[in-house]
């Protein structure tokens, strides 16, 4: 049965071959992105998920089955804080009484297998505490010192958000709703965020240091999707709170096999 899917990030990448591969299968999908889509909206700041949350309560006519909160940026600064962990929280917290009132409602989010990189705890933390202000306060702290620090902006977003998805999904308010809530951890994605990464031998290099994918190389957007689809369907019913790394092997590769 075609469903009602949210899909933030949608006008390029990960995003839009998301949005692209659900349509195609029958669904109806509200796309939403920063200038183009069904509904336009800045998702790093509480006003324009205040204003996206409105306008698909209103397209969706109150229910939505599906979430694909994907909106990010790589950013080695507190934007990657606004965008990638406060704005999405804020987002699927303003979407949940639309998924609740579906019969098989499902939330997947783009993390990253950035998670999985050096981060800064006290700054994750604050994340997890809520503490927004001071969260960007030590995240501008960092960006201050250069990009090689800064992009602990970045990797904490994310580490933090992969967190937030294993706290809320066995609760009340998520599991008990029967919302299920899991992430998809890409690593390294030819999009519209890694163009100038992955057009110089120099770039290259540097992404491949950073992030062997022994397995089949860098991903197409379309390998992203394709889990996405997965794991906001109906037929996933009983996978909850994991993050799942599409990443060519660089989790097992740099994690090995002691992770349990
Ligand atoms: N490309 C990669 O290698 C890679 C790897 C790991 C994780 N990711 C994650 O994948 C997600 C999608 O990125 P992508 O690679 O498709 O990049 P992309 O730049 O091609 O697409 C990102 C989309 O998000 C939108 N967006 C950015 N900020 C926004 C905001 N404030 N409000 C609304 N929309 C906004 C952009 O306009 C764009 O359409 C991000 O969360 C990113 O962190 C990407």
């Amino acid at each position: 049965m075609a469903r009602t899917i949210v899909v933030t990030g949608s006008a390029s990448g990960i995003g839009k071959a998301t949005a692209d591969v659900l349509e195609n299968a029958g669904d109806r999908v509200i796309r939403v992105d920063l200038k183009e889509g069904d509904v336009t909206a800045d998702l790093g700041s509480a006003e324009g998920v205040s204003a996206a949350v409105d306008q698909i309560a209103d397209l969706s006519g109150g229910v939505i089955d599906g979430l694909v909160a994907n909106a990010g940026v790589s950013h080695p600064t507190e934007l990657s804080l606004k965008i990638n962990y406060f704005g999405t929280v804020a987002l699927i917290e303003g979407l949940r009484p639309l998924l609740a009132k579906s019969e098989a409602p499902r939330v997947s989010v783009t993390t990253s297998a950035a998670t999985l990189q050096g981060n800064d705890p006290e700054l994750v933390d604050l994340m997890l505490a809520g503490e927004e202000e001071k969260a960007i306060e030590r995240g501008t702290a960092l960006t201050a010192q250069g990009p090689q620090i800064g992009y602990a902006n970045y990797s904490s977003s994310k580490r933090a958000i992969s967190r937030w998805i294993r706290q809320v999904a066995p609760t009340r308010e998520y599991a008990g709703a029967g919302i299920g809530i899991n992430g998809v951890g890409p690593g390294q994605v030819f999009t519209g965020m890694t163009t100038d990464l992955f057009s110089t031998e120099e770039g290259r290099k540097m992404a491949a240091d950073a992030m062997p994918t022994p397995y089949n190389g860098i991903a197409e957007a379309e390998h992203i999707a394709a889990v996405h689809e997965f794991l906001i369907s109906e037929g996933n019913a009983r996978m909850t709170g994991q993050v799942m790394f599409v990443d060519g092997g660089y989790d097992a590769q740099s994690r090995g096999d002691n992770i349990w």
